[in-house]
């Protein structure tokens, strides 16, 4: 994964549990698509988000969504 926009992107769909999470954006963790600690050697910063309730989440991979992380449909994909 890489931040630039991708257009063969498809959302990463995921169940969460409730908590906070950080998805990564250098695309160097070693826990896709979660934040591991990599982007400290760059400029990339991890986006905070929270899970209320146990819930599928889609999870932006083309980086062209107006609500990251989330999956907006910009990537052409219809939601359930
Ligand atoms: S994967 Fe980016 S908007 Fe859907």
């Amino acid at each position: 994964m890489s931040r630039s926009e991708d257009d063969q992107a498809m959302p990463i769909a995921i169940t969460l549990e409730p908590g906070t999470y950080f998805r990564c954006t250098c695309g160097e963790s070693d826990s896709l698509p979660f934040c591991d600690g990599h982007h400290q050697a760059g400029g990339e910063v991890p986006i905070r988000f929270t899970v209320t309730e146990r819930e599928r989440v889609y999870l932006c991979a083309c980086w062209k969504t107006d609500n990251p992380p989330h999956c907006d449909g910009s990537c052409g994909v219809a939601l359930p």
